[in-house]
């Protein structure tokens, strides 16, 4: 790119989005956001001026430097982590699989307390959720339930780190291994995080990444798909790309040097490779403008994952002190997390209801966020479509978490004066119970 137009970025960049000076109360808090500077834009400016536009070269190097970080063999990028959730699981369906695919019908071991797309492609894929509770020190899947949970039908296991805290990657591998069910790993919170020493996303069958802005690095929507296996990472790509049975890469043609020369289903010989679907597939594609973005981002990674562990580690040291009042959550024994947020649970007695306290934090410009669905079972869309599923005892830990937990952001561009704000208006606040 000529010298001119870069500078030409990084003079409009710094016109655009200026430091500002952060004011307590009137400057807003937020749980998350994308932190960016010139290089995304020349990055992305550069790949539209390539003009190619949908995925190609510069998607490729994403995707292995991303493989490389999670350190997984193959990795497939989509245009969200939804879509990598639902790719993922929809893989796991594939004919090519032959016994071991996953039908409808099946049973999949998951938690209610989850983001919808964790446990939507069970369900679009005609399978049966089947929800065992959390345990409330880390408001991760309570392993110890998954034993119940089994019944002859049970094929998988979907779960994710929540807010990036690694749930007991290995119990459940394990588990996954005893029983024969595969294994899938929502990731998309959990970029950079680890359980004894490897980087979560690289222990399940399949993994997945979420690069939506709320995301440890972001393309404005995005996602990825991680995997070991070979025909998994065929099927991936194929259901990615509209179900095709071929597996070159956009714009290349006749990888398979048989392109006019195939015999499959029930079309006549030498049907055209191009146009054989074996899958029910969609298109789930990232653009290299977007991958481009993405690659910037991971020149920021490792910066990115040391701020959340900062800022994670001095608002919690902060907050520590109101113990009376909430937990807050603790990273699982053996891992070390790349924090999404700081999860915090009101005791029983701490004396207000959550409503109350998130809107008095709202008044002082403090964002917070709920976890997620909450109880999943009990959302809208799970009562009038009468999904089926089935959950193991009451789900307690679950609902309590749907009534009285909230998170803090502790992204990158949460700066110290934010988290001193914080914690003030958290002595502000209890100061009327005293
Ligand atoms: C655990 C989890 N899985 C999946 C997703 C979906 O990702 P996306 O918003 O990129 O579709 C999210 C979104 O925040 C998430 O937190």
């Amino acid at each position: 790119m000529d010298t001119s137009l870069k500078d030409s970025i990084k003079a409009e960049y710094n016109k655009r989005f200026p430091q500002k000076k952060f004011i307590p109360g009137e400057s807003v808090v937020p749980v998350s956001g994308k932190i960016f500077d010139a290089q995304e834009m020349i990055g992305m400016t550069e790949a539209v001026l390539e003009g190619w536009w949908t995925e190609g070269h510069v998607a490729e190097e994403f995707e292995k430097k991303l493989a490389e970080f999670v350190g997984v063999k193959f990795c497939t990028t989509v245009n969200s982590g939804s879509s990598a959730n639902l790719t993922a699981f929809t893989a796991l369906t594939s004919p090519w699989l032959g016994e071991k695919r996953i039908k409808a019908g099946d049973e999949v071991i998951t938690i209610a307390a989850s983001f919808p797309t964790t446990v939507n492609p069970i369900i679009q894929n005609g399978c049966v959720p089947v929800f065992v509770d959390i345990e409330m020190k880390t408001l991760s899947i309570d392993t110890s339930q998954m034993k119940k949970a089994l019944s002859k039908k049970t094929r998988a296991v979907m779960v994710a780190h929540t807010l990036g805290n690694p749930f007991e990657v290995k119990k459940v591998r394990d588990f996954c291994k005893k029983h024969r069910l595969w294994f899938i790993e929502d990731n998309c919170d959990g970029l950079g995080s680890e359980y004894d020493g490897q980087r979560t996303g690289s222990f399940g069958d399949i993994s997945t990444l979420s690069f939506y802005p709320a995301h440890h690095i972001s393309t404005g929507e995005g996602g990825a798909i991680f995997t070991n296996n070979a025909l998994l990472h065929k099927a991936i790509r194929s259901i990615r790309d509209w179900g095709r049975d071929c597996w070159c890469p956009t714009g290349k043609e006749n990888t398979c040097g048989v392109r006019f020369n195939w015999k499959l289903g029930e079309l006549p010989q030498g049907y055209d490779h191009k146009y054989i679907y074996s899958h029910i597939g969609y298109n789930l594609k990232m653009t290299d403008i977007q991958a481009a973005c993405g690659l910037a981002q991971l020149k920021k990674l490792d910066s990115f994952i040391r701020q959340r562990r900062e800022n994670y580690a001095s608002l919690r040291k902060k907050l520590a002190k109101f113990h009376t009042y909430f937990d807050i959550v603790e990273a699982t024994e053996k891992s070390k997390p790349s924090w999404f947020g700081l999860l915090l649970t009101l005791k029983d007695d701490c004396g207000f209801q959550r409503k109350d306290f998130t809107q008095y934090l709202n008044t002082k410009k403090i964002g917070t966020r709920l976890l997620f669905a909450g109880n999943i079972t009990k959302q809208p869309y799970f009562i009038n479509y009468q999904v089926p599923y089935r959950k193991i005892g009451d789900l307690k830990n679950t609902d309590k978490v749907m009534n009285q937990t909230l998170w803090l952001g502790v992204y990158p561009g949460i700066t110290e004066e934010m988290i001193d704000w914080i914690a003030q208006s958290f002595e502000d606040y209890f100061e009327q119970f005293k």
